[in-house]
């Protein structure tokens, strides 16, 4: 049932139009809807969709320009197969935003309502991506599609010979499993994670991409519900490292094989310049320890070389680039205090020390596991002690800097400001980041959304500066 690795051809999502043009502000209208697609050949697979789009219109900024986005919930009342209430909160992952437009998990919007979410877009220019974050179904909603990428430019990033414009591409790279009639199957009892067999670049099934002798930048997400990635090029030849989550990194870095968790975002360019016309160049999966892996997850998508460059520009990536306020900066002398955050799995259940969303639910969202004051830049220590399992563990409003990993430096592609860090069995991370620029409540939880479902999330709270 599935169609032959590279022969779907390769599309980019749609970028969206913003309904009115400000003086100021850019307004978007987006409705969540279910519909259709042909995702694979002869099946008409359900999705729900941002404006229809699988997954979602990527929306484009440039920084000192915000955007305010009504997000319409027009989703059936209730999830067709799975039968629970089709509530949204739409999350802007990599995004400052204030608390009340961050896509608080039980800040939903019913069937029928519709919320504004006003983004600053007063940071560093990065890749972030918006998707749903509705309490105990956001894997659900996410699997189906609510999803989609932001990008935010900015004058230090254009003034850079990056590639750009057709040469700088999004890769909505996740996996799915489809039912005989079709359907997105979501079957995990245990809780343990959803991994599917079809793997879909930008929603379309090992897609292939035509491309001319030159450099691209391709913007990578893992918007997977569980998996993660060990991506390497079929030549072994490196990719080019430019940004991570928090946007460009301070050097960049040659990695020929790198592993990508859940909800990272990771920049690369590839040089396809030395390749011949004709040649075909794989973007292979190696796969990642403890998680299912499939003999057709292999594959991701395909280059294939047709033609000599057709523009010079913007074709060299610096050894240096100079992001304004990368979390890079920040070193472990500057921290006034370390926190320790442990991930565990307990009675089949997931927890971070001992503490799940369910309980800060019964506490009247008033429970928190940490509560900084603004502006402090603190350590954050996770350790995972779940037994077998890894955590891609994200925290909202800030970028950090991961300082070690069981005492050993970060991975290369790991130097740039990040806001999820994969925790690997037996592993203990350490991170700093500095607390701003608001107070008050944000989630940190892990971004294996079945694990984050059930009940992998809590919160902390930034409090008003010392004085
Ligand atoms: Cu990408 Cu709290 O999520
Ligand atoms: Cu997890």
């Amino acid at each position: 049932k599935f169609p032959a690795p590279f022969t779907v051809p390769f599309k980019v999502p749609p970028v969206a139009v913003p309904a009115y043009r400000g003086l100021h502000t850019d307004y978007y209208d987006m409705t969540m809807r279910s519909t259709t697609k042909e995702i694979l050949p002869g099946f008409k697979t359900e999705v729900w969709t941002y404006n229809g789009y699988f997954p979602g219109p990527t929306i484009n900024n440039y920084r000192g320009r915000p955007a305010v986005v009504r997000h319409v919930n027009a989703l059936p009342a209730k999830h067709p197969r799975l039968g629970y209430d089709a509530t949204t909160s739409v999350h802007l992952h990599g995004s400052d935003s204030l608390p009340q437009y961050d896509g608080y998990a039980s800040d939903i919007t019913w069937p029928g309502q519709y919320k504004d979410y006003h983004y600053p877009n007063d940071q560093d220019a990065r890749t972030l991506w918006y998707h749903d974050h509705a309490s105990h179904h956001t894997a659900e909603n996410a699997y189906m599609g609510l999803a989609a990428m932001y990008i935010l430019h900015d004058d230090v990033e254009m003034a850079t010979t990056l590639p750009k414009g057709r040469y700088d591409v999004p890769l909505v790279i996740r996996d799915a499993a489809f039912d005989t009639n079709g359907q997105l199957l979501f079957d995990d009892p245990e809780h343990k994670g959803i991994f599917g067999d079809v793997i879909l670049v930008n929603g379309s099934p090992w897609p292939v991409m035509k491309v001319e002798r030159r450099k691209y930048r391709f913007r990578i997400l893992n918007a997977s519900v569980s998996r993660g990635f060990k991506f390497a090029l079929s030549t072994g030849d490196p990719f080019t490292f430019v940004g991570t989550d928090g946007g460009l990194m301070p050097r960049t870095q040659q990695v020929t094989s790198f592993r990508q968790g859940t909800a990272e975002r990771y920049e690369v360019v590839i040089d396809f310049a030395k390749y011949k016309i004709g040649q075909r160049i794989v973007l292979k999966n190696l796969g990642v320890k403890n998680i299912v892996n499939y003999p057709t997850t292999g594959n991701v998508m395909a280059f294939d070389v047709t033609s000599n460059s057709t523009d010079p520009t913007n074709n060299t990536v610096p050894a240096v680039l100079y992001p304004a306020e990368s979390a890079m900066m920040l070193t472990e002398a500057m921290a006034t205090k370390t926190r320790r955050f442990e991930f565990i799995r307990s009675h089949g259940h997931w927890t971070i020390n001992g503490k799940d969303w369910q309980d800060v639910i019964d506490s009247g969202f008033q429970m928190v596991l940490a509560d900084p004051n603004l502006n402090d830049i603190e350590i954050w220590e996770f350790v995972n002690d779940s037994g077998g399992w890894w955590h891609p563990v994200h925290i909202h409003l800030v970028d950090f800097k991961i300082l070690d990993r069981n005492g050993k430096p970060p991975n290369p592609w790991e130097l740039g400001g990040k806001d999820v860090v994969f925790v690997g069995e037996n592993e203990t991370v350490r991170l700093v980041m500095k607390f701003g620029p608001h107070t008050g409540r944000y989630m940190i939880h892990c971004h294996n959304l079945v694990h984050e479902d059930h009940d992998m999330m809590s919160q902390f709270r930034v409090d008003p500066p010392h004085d």
